[in-house]
């Protein structure tokens, strides 16, 4: 197999001087050229964080404007495409697994195209086909639009029943930074949230981190686009839009910066919340801030990612803050913005972390005393900065007994935050039924906590006031007041 990173996309099977021109997909969202003659029903399974799920989304509107169909079961399928993670070892692991189950169903339909996209595809490249020869197609986040070519190709050796063994896999992992799809029209769920991708990619070098080298260089959106998008959302009925970037606030389009596209969306009239995922404390500009405190629409909350409370940890990670300037910042931003929910990612174990290092992690989170908080023991990355030049030096155990203490803590302040809570009125935004209770619905406040209460003749879809009466580990539950 050949590696194509430093050549345009060919197939595989129609040779390497072959090379397919990407469908065009004009402004209107309509296939301005191929319509599939082999067309497929595709299973999408998503692995990972959001920015995945919106890029399934994505492939889903590339899918369907070529004549493919998308199918919610895997059963009704001719294609799964797996969409991966790469972000620590156990997402890959997972998949690994998950792959070798799809393919004992592949032994049994033997015309089951099996795809791998997205992270985990773009990092592992001719390793993935060596430790799952079965599958068909590898895809990375930036060739996403060669799906089409790519499942065209497959299905005419399916339907020529070339064996299995004869079938030549379709790859596709240049990373473009010029790609950002703003000319595709994503397929989402119907609902009353919606994952908006405003910029791809990451600039940021830290040296823990694999996303650099598998989503490649930032590009953020038009803002113009952005609002466009957004007021189409609301057309089709969404109350809530989550801004999607790898550090989406650095997001910049000209003279805009994160806080001109905040307040610029908050003005989309009919949309009753913004958030954003995931910020970088490095880029919480003034601007950034303002927003949040003067735009209505703009929730308060933020996932601010630490990672480590140790300022000899970060310069190592290279997160370009120090433990100070991060406590200034949320100092700030308790200040400019009351009430706020904060939320946070934290890895224990990072190369050379000391006893002390750590305890200075675990301080930290006690004195700002989070809303809630991911967890993670430091998962070594191959191609990383970390991999290249620090040593994985912290014993398996030491990391679990690290994790175990600040998960024990992060539970402790979680639930007393939540305690407090207990009389207070908070708006939530209705989603859905609740799952245990056909009589009650769920939603979330402001500041992202699940709330679950009779529905009394409240609505999907709008926000009611609701009194808190009790709280369960992670839910608040109450009535409407
Ligand atoms: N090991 C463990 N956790 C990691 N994260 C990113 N890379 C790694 C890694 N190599 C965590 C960070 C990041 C979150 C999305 O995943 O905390 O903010």
């Amino acid at each position: 197999m050949k590696d194509d990173t430093l050549f345009p996309l060919y197939n595989k099977s129609e040779g390497a001087d072959a090379p397919h021109p990407p469908p065009k997909v004009s402004q209107d969202g309509k296939s301005s050229g191929v319509t599939s003659m082999h067309a497929r029903r595709v299973y999408i399974e998503t692995y990972g964080c959001q920015m995945n799920v919106s890029d399934s989304e994505l492939m889903a509107g590339i899918l369907t404007q070529s004549g493919h169909q998308t199918v919610p079961h895997l059963d009704d399928a001719d294609v799964v495409l797996v969409n991966t993670c790469a972000i620590r070892e156990n997402a890959e692991t997972k998949v690994i697994n998950r792959l070798k189950h799809l393919n004992h169903r592949k032994r049994r339909h033997p015309e089951l195209i099996i795809g791998v996209c997205g992270c985990m595809a773009q990092h592992l490249r001719d390793r993935l086909l060596d430790a799952a020869p079965y599958v068909d197609l590898v895809m990375g986040p930036d060739a996403y639009r060669n799906l089409p070519v790519a499942l065209d190709s497959l299905a005419r050796d399916v339907e020529s029943h070339v064996s299995l063994t004869d079938r030549d896999p379709f790859v596709g992992l240049r990373l473009d930074k010029n790609e950002d799809y703003a000319d595709i029209a994503p397929i989402r769920k119907e609902g009353i949230r919606a994952w908006l991708t405003i910029q791809r990619g990451c600039d940021k070098m830290c040296t823990f981190c694999i996303v650099p080298f598998v989503r490649g260089r930032e590009r953020s959106l038009p803002l113009k686009l952005l609002v466009e998008d957004v007021e189409k959302l609301v057309d089709q009925g969404f109350k809530e839009v989550v801004l999607l970037g790898q550090t989406v606030n650095s997001y910049h389009d000209d003279t805009a910066d994160f806080g001109d596209l905040l307040y610029a969306v908050g003005e989309v009239n009919g949309l009753e919340r913004v958030r954003f995922t995931s910020p970088h404390p490095a880029d919480a500009t003034d601007s950034m801030i303002d927003a949040m405190a003067n735009s209505p629409v703009v929730c308060n909350h933020l996932h601010l990612p630490l990672q480590s409370g140790s300022t000899e940890v970060l310069e190592r990670m290279r997160r370009t803050y120090t433990a100070e300037a991060y406590r200034t910042l949320v100092s700030k931003l308790r200040e400019r913005v009351p009430d706020l929910s904060l939320t946070t990612d934290i890895i224990v174990g990072f190369c050379g972390e000391t006893d002390e290092e750590f305890m200075e992690t675990y301080q930290m989170m006690a004195d700002i005393r989070y809303d809630s908080a991911f967890m993670f023991k430091y998962s070594e990355r191959e191609g990383t900065l970390a991999h290249k030049a620090l040593p994985d030096d912290i014993p398996e155990k030491v990391k679990g007994e690290r994790l175990e203490q600040i998960i024990e803590l992060q539970e402790n302040i979680s639930a007393d935050i939540n305690n407090a809570a207990i009389g207070d009125i908070v708006a939530v935004l209705v989603e859905g039924e609740s799952r245990r209770d056909a009589d009650r619905y769920h939603g979330k406040t402001d500041g992202f906590k699940t709330t679950v209460f009779p529905k009394a003749d409240s609505h999907i879809g709008e926000i009611v006031s609701v009194r808190v009466h009790s709280t369960t580990a992670h839910t608040l539950i109450g009535e409407i007041a």
